[in-house]
């Protein structure tokens, strides 16, 4: 369903903009969003699933507005948002710079506590 080079998974309640991204290799900077109204859910964790696999791996995650990257992902993605106070969330995922294998499913899920 998916052959773009980026594009979203779309989760219940969660919604993730844009849902898809056309992007030229090399042509750097692509942000995705992911926002919702639970406003007591101070953590935000985005994953990627390649092509061909059904697993998904954690990028990192944003607490409160604290992000950890996994560190094999922090050269090539970056997280940021503000996710406390009793306000509806947004945050999002940068990647930093995209290439032919940036290509992916990008999901970002919305918990309440680490
Ligand atoms: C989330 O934040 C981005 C950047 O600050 C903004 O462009 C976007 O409209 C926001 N989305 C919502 C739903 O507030
Ligand atoms: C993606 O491709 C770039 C350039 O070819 C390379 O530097 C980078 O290590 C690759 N990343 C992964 C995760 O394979």
């Amino acid at each position: 369903q998916c052959s773009l080079l980026l594009c979203f998974g779309l989760a219940v309640d969660v919604r993730q903009t844009p849902a898809e991204v056309f992007t030229h290799p090399r042509n750097s900077l692509v942000q995705l969003f992911c926002n919702h109204d639970k406003t007591d859910f101070y953590l935000m964790l985005w994953y990627q699933q390649t092509p061909g696999r059904t697993d998904m791996k954690l990028i990192g995650y944003l607490h409160h507005n604290e992000p950890t990257m996994e560190k094999e992902h922090k050269d090539d993605f970056d997280i940021s948002g503000a996710l406390s106070g009793s306000t509806a969330k947004n945050g999002s995922l940068m990647i930093k710079k995209a290439e032919q294998n940036s290509s992916a499913v990008y999901f970002c899920a919305a918990s309440k506590a680490q």
